[in-house]
């Protein structure tokens, strides 16, 4: 005899948003779990999520810009790749760490880094 475990969503995965709130070159910030995340669509369409405090100061990356691949701080100007979180331009010396991301049935779901 076998016992059947209802499946459960996994608590790692979080729904932050529709796609359609999105545009090509667009970028939002969301607070998951107590942790600021900024979730970008590159314009040729990728999504990208990571840390959304920079690793300069404390400002959030959303309210900067998005050019091309390069995530731009508000604050200071610091860039960062938002493919994987690498420093593109000083000031700032210290990566944004990467988010896992997923597209499921037109929603945006992420899930903080691992420890
Ligand atoms: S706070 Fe982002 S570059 Fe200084």
């Amino acid at each position: 005899m076998t016992n059947e475990i209802p499946a459960t969503p996994d608590p790692a995965w979080h729904d932050v948003a529709a796609t359609g709130e999105f545009t090509d070159g667009a970028m939002r910030g969301y607070t998951v779990a107590g942790r600021e995340v900024v979730v970008c669509r590159t314009r040729e369409g990728q999504w990208h999520a990571l840390d959304n405090i920079c690793t300069h100061g404390f400002v959030k990356m959303h309210e900067g810009r998005l050019r091309g691949v390069r995530l731009i701080c508000p604050l200071h100007g610091a860039s960062f790749d938002c493919r994987n979180g690498k420093v593109l331009g000083a000031p700032a010396t210290k990566p944004l760490a990467c988010w896992q991301l997923k597209i499921e049935a037109d929603r945006v779901l992420v899930a903080p880094p691992s420890a």
